[in-house]
């Protein structure tokens, strides 16, 4: 429920952060992971895809599944939810927006600044000399090679056992703790360090607004507020509620 507590603390807050999940681009097509049925890890295996060593022991397959979510990706529009997040971003003094998701569809939807914590699968980087480098022509079952080395090419992402972007880590971090809202979007809170930022912003005494339709769980705990639906169609009500004479008009009232 969206009470006066929820929107006076919005409304007040000179810094807000946006942590999103996959959830936030549920509604634009592209799958999560981990729902049943239709998440990426329901249907296929993490160690033979998304690791170094899934890379090194069949740099074909990982190179094609990542060229076939690309294209998904490719194909997919930013939806309300991504919408309401960049309209967000005028609506207070600051926002930081720290996503986990490597489709860049925040980007899409006006968002500046995003930080990426696990990359992103438009960018493609060179597997030995980490350089982000212009795709050369691939085919299938083999990814294209660098044209400096000579070593495969990959996607810029961040794989199962490698670190996070220093930087963006960083940030996201700092933000965490500084920010005066945290808005948790779509996300299942179960892959680290990104699931611990939550933490940091309860530990700071941060008030955390958790919108995802399934009970994660962050929805629990202490100085949480879970607002139960679709990101697509709560955070465009939300902003309706909050900012009633200001919330752009393409963003429906709450009924
Ligand atoms: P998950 O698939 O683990 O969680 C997606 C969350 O989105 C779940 O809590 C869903 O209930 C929720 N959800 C589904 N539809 C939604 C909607 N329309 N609006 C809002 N929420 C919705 O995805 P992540 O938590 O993002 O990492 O996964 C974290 C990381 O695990 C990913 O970045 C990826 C993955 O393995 C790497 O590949 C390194």
């Amino acid at each position: 429920m969206i009470d006066a507590a929820l929107t006076g603390a919005l409304r007040e807050a000179r810094h807000v952060m946006v942590l999103t999940g996959a959830g936030i681009s549920a509604e634009s097509g592209i799958p999560t992971f981990r729902d049943a049925l239709t998440g990426l890890w329901s249907r296929y295996r993490a160690e033979d895809l998304a690791t170094p060593e899934a890379f090194a022991r069949d740099p074909g397959l990982v190179w094609d599944w990542y060229a076939w979510r690309r294209e998904r990706v490719r194909a997919a529009q930013p939806n309300p939810g991504h919408r309401a997040i960049h309209a967000l971003a005028s609506l207070v003094p600051r926002l930081t927006l720290v996503t986990q998701n490597v489709d860049g569809l925040h980007q899409r939807a006006g968002s500046r600044n995003v930080i990426e914590l696990h990359g992103n699968i438009l960018r493609t980087r060179c597997s030995h000399e980490d350089r982000i480098v212009e795709e050369g022509p691939g085919g299938t079952g083999r990814p294209p090679r660098c044209a400096d080395c000579g070593a495969f090419l990959r996607p810029d992402v961040v794989w199962f056992g490698e670190p996070l972007p220093a930087e963006a880590l960083r940030g996201a971090a700092e933000a965490a703790s500084a920010c005066d809202v945290l808005l948790v979007v779509g996300t299942s809170g179960l892959v680290y360090p990104a699931a611990g930022l939550p933490g940091v912003a309860r530990a700071a005494g941060v008030p955390v607004i958790l919108v995802d339709p399934q009970a994660v769980s962050l929805a629990g705990q202490t100085g949480v507020r879970h607002l139960v639906g679709p990101a697509g169609r709560v955070l465009p009500a939300l902003l309706a509620r909050v900012w009633p004479d200001s919330a752009p008009p393409a963003l429906p009232a709450i009924s």
